[in-house]
């Protein structure tokens, strides 16, 4: 199995699922190196720039281990790394809406989730699978959440 392969959460596949994507039509294209770890926020986010994406970096714990998302919050595009993190909840400084960092789903609908990609610590870097495909819709059109 590759990197990143089967860790999408049963959350994640319902949400995917709803709108008519498999997780099979997202493959992993690679891991790519973003960020140092000592460069990381701890227990917090951190903003990286990386190929045209904007992500936000997440050092959890210890031993530390990472989570990766888009940056910009599905609601109107808050900067989710400088959100505050609790239990493993990040939760969005403009309106306060709230994602789990393990699956991306938000915590008041599972309609609305942000992009989370597979991430690990190698050799004091963070390294995430970053597929070639655009990223997913953030939300079902005309649902109104
Ligand atoms: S922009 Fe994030 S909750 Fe509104």
């Amino acid at each position: 199995m590759a990197h990143g392969e089967g860790r999408i959460s049963n959350k994640q596949h319902n949400a995917r699922s709803k709108i008519g994507i498999q997780h099979s039509e997202f493959p992993a294209v690679s891991f790519q190196p973003l960020i140092s770890v000592s460069r990381c926020r701890r227990d917090g986010g951190t903003f990286v720039a990386h190929d045209g994406r904007e992500l936000a970096v997440f050092l959890l714990g210890d031993p530390p281990r990472v989570e990766v998302i888009d940056n910009r919050c599905p609601h109107a595009g808050g900067n989710l790394s400088g959100g505050e993190v609790e239990n493993g909840i990040v939760t969005c400084s403009w309106h306060h809406w709230a994602f789990e960092l393990s699956t991306g789903v938000c915590t008041h609908s599972e309609r609305a989730f942000v992009r989370r990609y597979p991430a690990e610590i190698r050799d004091d870097l963070v390294w995430a699978d970053l597929p070639a495909k655009k990223p997913l819709p953030t939300s079902f059109p005309g649902e109104g959440i």
